[in-house]
């Protein structure tokens, strides 16, 4: 029988993480790096890779790639995806992380229904759902050549429930009807490719509930009431699962979506 080390070790690997910057890419990235893996960072032009990547390296002993890229243009993705290929290093694991979320400062988009514009609707279509399936698409010989070879669409629990608007009563918030479609897009894809990947690629699904980012208070009481285990998440709750679907400890698991939401949707 392996040891349960053995099976989380990711050494030799690598692993391409979109939106490694944003808040839960960091974590997940300090994760897959403890793991052993090689990693390759990716998100917007002009984001601060440097400190990440200089704690992934110090800390872990780990190579590091930065590539920046909006994935909001095919030609763009187009270009990642070639310098990705070019080293011939190939892909282990492909984790679709970057989003336009919630609180995306984009215009008609954190909105009212009748204020939500067609061009956030498009745009946020683009990064949340057509880029991971161009990536998805791009690096699947890679993936399939690979050891372990899987990827993990980050979704959300509102990729498969309506917002439950009693929350966002007297706040600022939105919950965009794009975030929620694009995220129930994903959610569906990642069966789709579960299926159409296998035996060779895992394709699962890590579906966080509301992180805490110094919401209102009114708002952050209400989520808290609703949820059973009675708080929000911390992006270190999701490293667990990171660690599972990315690694072997996971190697009979495909078209899962792994639900980290305090019970949010166990109702
Ligand atoms: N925060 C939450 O409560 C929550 C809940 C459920 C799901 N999620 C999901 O978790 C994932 C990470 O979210 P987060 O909370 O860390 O958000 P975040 O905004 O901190 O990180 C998102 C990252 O994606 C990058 N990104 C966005 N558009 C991009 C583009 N066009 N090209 C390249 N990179 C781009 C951003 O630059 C950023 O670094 C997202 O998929 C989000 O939908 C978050």
């Amino acid at each position: 029988m392996k040891t349960l080390s053995s099976l989380s070790d990711m050494t030799g690997r690598r692993v391409l993480i979109t939106g490694a910057v944003g808040n839960l890419g960091r974590v997940m990235a300090a994760t897959i790096a403890e793991l052993g893996a090689s990693i390759i960072l990716l998100d917007r032009p002009g984001s601060n890779f440097a400190n990440l990547e200089e704690q992934l390296t110090q800390n872990w002993g780990i190579e590091c790639l930065c590539i920046e890229c909006d994935l909001e243009l095919e030609r763009e993705r187009e270009r990642a995806i070639a310098t990705i290929k070019a080293d011939g290093k190939g892909l282990s694991c492909l984790i679709n992380n970057a989003a336009f979320v919630g609180t995306s400062s984009l215009e008609g988009w954190s909105a009212p229904f009748q204020h939500q514009t067609h061009s956030a609707w498009r745009r946020a279509l683009e990064v949340n759902l057509t880029a991971p399936f161009h990536l998805s698409q791009a690096f699947t010989n890679e993936l399939r050549a690979a050891k372990g070879g899987n990827i993990i669409n980050i979704t959300s629990i509102y990729g498969e429930l309506g917002p439950d608007w009693r929350l966002y009563e007297a706040t600022s918030m939105g919950n965009p009807a794009a975030y929620g479609a694009s995220k129930g897009g994903l959610v569906q894809m990642t069966r789709w490719l579960a299926t159409t990947l296998a035996p060779d690629i895992r394709v699962n699904g890590l579906c966080p509930g509301g992180i805490f980012r110094n919401q209102p208070s009114e708002f952050v009481e209400r989520y808290e009431q609703r949820t059973p285990l009675a708080r929000m998440a911390t992006e270190e709750d999701f490293r667990g699962g990171i660690a599972y679907l990315a690694s072997d400890l996971s190697s009979y698991v495909t078209g899962h979506i792994l639900r980290v939401d305090g019970g949010w949707s166990g109702w």
